[in-house]
């Protein structure tokens, strides 16, 4: 694989960062992750605007501007031939010659680009056939989770607890409510209204979330944005997850208590399929 790292195009086994590089030592530092299908960027504004606002929260800046940053994408995608994947990227705080928890001056430190592909198959999925199985777990994240920063440990722990559970996924809950899942917005379906939790700091805005939510209000579908429980969710017809590397994502358990039949719901499928057409 040919990643890129600062202005480079290298194998990755060549491409190299310092030990000082405060993504590294400090979690200081956003990403993105955008799919791509037919060799195609997915919605990349959304993940450029998004990126720009989570550098603002953080006071970092980017060394490359937007329109660089596409071509970087574009540029990685034909070294790889990805035709259906995702495209990672980060930028951190850079490298200060040690370690400091204060911010350096950025006109000394210039922040750190990395970026790589991965090939993966999204659109045709056995996994959304089937449907996933969530259980739910304490979300002892930051309070800041509007911002997306590499800080992913919580994250990882949840899956973990979630796979020795015999589940896919854990959905993280705040004073009762579910806020969303470890890597994707959380959705619950009740006599056909799609309800899911309002932006605010609790949860990453999903750039699939919003564009979900607009195909959803011109197919005359019926939304709630407002938090649900965990109890709803157990008693909910269907939901469903949304994410740029699962698009829309149907779960057909919750703590073991099935929805439904059992099996992906209309919504879900119905919702999965329009993104396809309409998004793809
Ligand atoms: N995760 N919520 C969280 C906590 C996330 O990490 C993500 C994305 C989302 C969905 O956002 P979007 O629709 O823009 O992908 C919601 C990415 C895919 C990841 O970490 O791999």
């Amino acid at each position: 694989r040919s990643v890129y790292v600062n202005g480079d195009y290298l194998p990755e086994t060549e491409a190299r960062v310092s030990i000082f590089d405060r993504g590294f030592l400090f979690a200081d530092g956003v990403y993105e992750v955008a799919s791509v299908v037919g060799g195609k960027l997915l919605d990349f504004h959304g993940h450029t605007a998004r990126l720009q606002r989570s550098l603002k929260e953080l006071e970092l800046r980017s060394p490359v501007d937007m329109d660089e940053l596409l071509a970087i994408h574009r540029e990685l995608i034909a070294r790889n031939a990805v035709d259906e994947g995702m495209v990672y990227m980060q930028i951190t705080r850079g490298a200060p010659g040690d370690r400091d928890f204060h911010f350096p001056d950025p006109e000394q430190v210039p922040p750190t680009l990395v970026m790589f592909t991965q090939s993966k198959q999204i659109v045709a999925s056995k996994t959304a056939e089937t449907g996933i199985k969530v259980i739910s777990i304490d979300d002892l994240r930051w309070a800041r989770r509007d911002i997306k920063t590499v800080q992913l440990l919580y994250a990882s722990m949840a899956k973990m607890a979630a796979e020795k559970a015999g589940a896919d996924d854990a959905w993280m809950v705040e004073d009762g409510f579910v806020t969303e899942g470890s890597s994707n917005n959380a959705y619950i379906v009740k006599n056909g209204k799609i309800i899911t939790r309002q932006l605010g700091t609790e949860i990453l805005p999903g750039i699939t979330r919003a564009a979900v939510l607009k195909y959803a209000a011109e197919a005359q579908m019926e939304i709630e944005e407002r938090a649900f429980t965990v109890e709803e969710a157990k008693e909910a017809d269907e939901a469903f997850y949304t994410s740029a590397s699962a698009f829309v994502m149907p779960v057909v358990s919750v703590d073991g208590v099935s929805l439904g039949d059992g099996l992906p719901g209309p919504v879900s499928r119905r919702l999965r399929e329009i993104y396809l057409d309409e998004a793809v």
